[in-house]
């Protein structure tokens, strides 16, 4: 049977990974930033998964503005990076695990929530910088496999927080149905506080953000009461990335131990922050 063995919370900055590309992470600016990455980097990987499965959004990349489907699950075989105009990023190809995905989309509709499949998709930072972030020197090939699961967080209306987490709750639901042995680790990208454009461009939010690390492993129900109103007015425009981190939280079991977390403000002009949690299995066990 497949299991899911970790979740990562991760920004997914494009800085980030061109810090990487270009052999800047040793700079001042950058030092501090992947310093903070290094004791989560070293614990995934001697936690090597099978699959990750990379919940994120597209930038208008490669889903054009005319048609944005709320949920999505990529199918593919494999997955392009996509050239967000200044060239492919110098990493691997993206490998999928199609019938991992098939079971992940037939689940999600049996379970109420209308899947949009993703048979191409050319994944951009907001997928290839988190698997950077868990994988700086993949040589050839990335050392797992790759499901996508694509959430709109740049059209209004986005979905809520609440129903990220339901979506995330069921996705945990079919990979642990899925009769394969996969060790699956979940990934949540986006965030912190940001945002790119108009009068608050810049935008951080401390506070909010570090009631959001905690709360994200202490008290996600929290979380998935504030409406996307609350989102953009505490973490910025952008900042309601945070949404998909409710998604691997979902996922998770209700017995996971934090291994790391690092934030760090500023990375591009927003605040970057790491979360790694380790799911130990349901506790709804026999205690007695
Ligand atoms: C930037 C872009 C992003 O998609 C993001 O999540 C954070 C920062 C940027 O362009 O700086
Ligand atoms: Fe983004």
């Amino acid at each position: 049977m497949a299991e899911v063995i970790w979740g990562l919370a991760t920004s997914h900055v494009p800085s980030i990974g061109a810090a990487m590309d270009n052999h800047k992470t040793e700079e001042p600016y950058w030092k501090p930033l992947f310093d903070g990455y290094a004791p989560a980097r070293s614990w995934m990987a001697e936690h090597r998964p099978d699959v990750a499965v990379i919940i994120y959004n597209d930038h208008a990349n490669s889903i054009d503005l005319d048609l944005i489907p709320t949920f999505g699950v990529g199918t593919a075989e494999s997955y392009p990076v996509a050239d967000e105009g200044w060239g492919h990023r110098p990493v691997p190809p993206v490998i999928g695990d199609p019938e991992l995905s098939e079971h992940l989309v037939r689940e999600l509709m049996d379970d109420s929530f209308d899947i949009a499949t993703f048979n191409q998709l050319d994944v951009d930072h907001g997928l290839t910088v988190p698997l950077s972030v868990y994988c700086p020197d993949p040589g050839q090939a990335w050392p797992c496999a790759v499901v996508p699961v694509v959430v709109n967080v740049i059209q209004y209306p986005q979905p809520t927080a609440a129903r990220c987490y339901a979506l995330g709750q069921a996705l945990g639901r079919a990979i642990r149905s899925f009769p394969q042995d996969r060790k699956v680790a979940v990934f949540g990208t986006g965030g912190m506080s940001h945002q790119l454009a108009g009068a608050r461009a810049g935008l951080i939010n401390a506070e909010f953000d570090r009631m959001f690390l905690d709360a994200i492993e202490t008290d996600p129900e929290t979380l998935a009461a504030l409406t996307r109103e609350d989102y953009v007015r505490e973490a910025g425009t952008e900042g309601i990335e945070l949404i998909m981190w409710l998604v691997m939280r979902g996922a998770l079991s209700n017995n996971i131990k934090r291994i790391h977390e690092t934030y760090h403000v500023p990375a591009s002009n927003t605040a970057a922050a790491l979360a790694l949690f380790e799911d130990l299995g349901a506790t709804s066990a026999v205690t007695a």
